[in-house]
C-alpha cells in the first residue's frame, strides 16, 4: 500500500509496516535517481520494527539500492547493543545484519565514552559524511519517528532544555522509559529533512496522537516537527488514528 498524502491510516500493524517500508523503498529509488546516494536515519522503539522486517524480505528487499544506501540512528540508549533497549542493537538484530551493505553504510551511535564526548562524535561523523562547513545542517533524503505517549519524539522529551537546541546537530540528553542516558538528533537537524515520516501504531497513542494533531498550540516535541523544505507524513494504524477528526482519515 502506497502513502501519497500526509496521513495514511492501514487497518493493521502489518498494513502500517507494508506502508514504511513501501516508503523506503519509493524515497531510496527518487533519492538515488536525483543525487546517487540515500540517507535514511531510523528511530528505536517498537513500532519500526516491523518495517525493519519487511527490509530484508522481497519484494522490498530487491528494489532498495542498497549500494548508495547509508543508514543513520535519529537516536540512541547509552546502553550496551546487547541490551534489547539499544536502538542499533535492535535494528542490527532485526535486518541491519543481513543486509548487502559495507559496515560504513551503518552509522551507528556507540555510547563508548561520556554522552557528551559520543554526541560530538556522531555530529562530526554527520559533518563529515554530508561534508558540510561548520554550522550548516545536513539534509537527510528519509528521517522515520516515532511518536511516545508523552509526545516526545527522538530522546526530545517534554520540558528537556535541548529542544531549545539551534546550533547543534547532536545532543546528549537524558529520559525515556528505560531512564538512559541518550544521544539524539536535535529539532533543526531533523526539521532539515527533505522527507519525515512518523509511524504511530496502537491504541495507547491515540489520545496523544489527537493532540499533537489537532491542538493548535505546541505542547509537545512532536508538534515541532516541521520540516522546513520538506514533507511530513504520518503512517498510522487504525487504533493509533481512532479519535482523530473524520476529516484528518482522508488525507
Ligand atoms: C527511542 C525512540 C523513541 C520512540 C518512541 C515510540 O529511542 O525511544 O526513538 O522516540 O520512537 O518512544 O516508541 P514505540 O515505537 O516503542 O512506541
Amino acid at each position: 500500500m502506497n502513502c501519497d498524502q500526509a496521513i495514511c491510516i492501514s487497518e493493521n500493524q502489518n498494513g502500517l509496516a507494508e506502508m514504511a517500508a513501501e516508503t523506503f523503498v519509493s524515497d531510496a529509488l527518487q533519492s538515488v535517481r536525483q543525487r546517487g546516494i540515500f540517507s535514511v536515519a531510523l528511530s528505536g522503539g517498537s513500532t519500526p520494527r516491523g518495517m525493519h522486517r519487511l527490509l530484508i524480505e522481497d519484494p522490498w528487499r530487491a528494489r532498495i539500492p542498497w549500494s548508495r544506501t547509508h543508514i543513520f540512528w535519529v537516536d540512541e540508549r547509552c546502553v550496551p547493543q546487547e541490551n534489547p533497549a539499544s536502538n542499533y542493537g535492535a535494528a542490527k538484530r532485526d535486518f541491519v545484519d543481513e543486509l548487502p551493505v559495507s559496515h560504513n553504510q551503518i552509522h551507528f551511535i556507540s555510547c563508548e565514552t561520556s554522552p557528551s564526548v559520543v554526541a560530538g562524535i556522531y555530529q562530526d561523523r554527520l559533518r563529515a559524511f554530508f561534508a558540510l562547513p561548520d554550522r550548516s545542517f545536513p539534509r537527510f533524503d528519509l528521517i522515520f519517528l516515532g511518536l511516545g505517549t508523552d509526545g516526545h519524539t527522538a530522546s526530545l522529551f517534554p520540558g528537556s532544555s535541548v529542544l531549545a537546541e539551534k546550533e547543534q546537530l547532536v545532543v546528549a540528553t537524558r529520559g525515556g522509559d528505560p531512564y538512559e542516558d541518550r544521544i539524539s538528533m536535535t529539532l533543526p537537524l531533523l526539521n532539515r529533512a527533505r522527507h519525515v515520516v512518523f509511524l504511530v501504531s496502537g491504541r495507547e497513542k491515540s489520545e496523544v496522537l489527537q493532540s499533537v494533531l489537532t491542538e493548535p498550540t505546541i505542547q509537545y516535541p512532536a508538534q515541532a516537527i516541521r520540516p522546513s523544505d520538506g514533507k511530513l507524513t504520518w503512517l498510522l494504524d487504525r487504533e493509533a488514528a481512532s479519535l482523530l477528526p473524520e476529516a484528518f482519515k482522508h488525507g
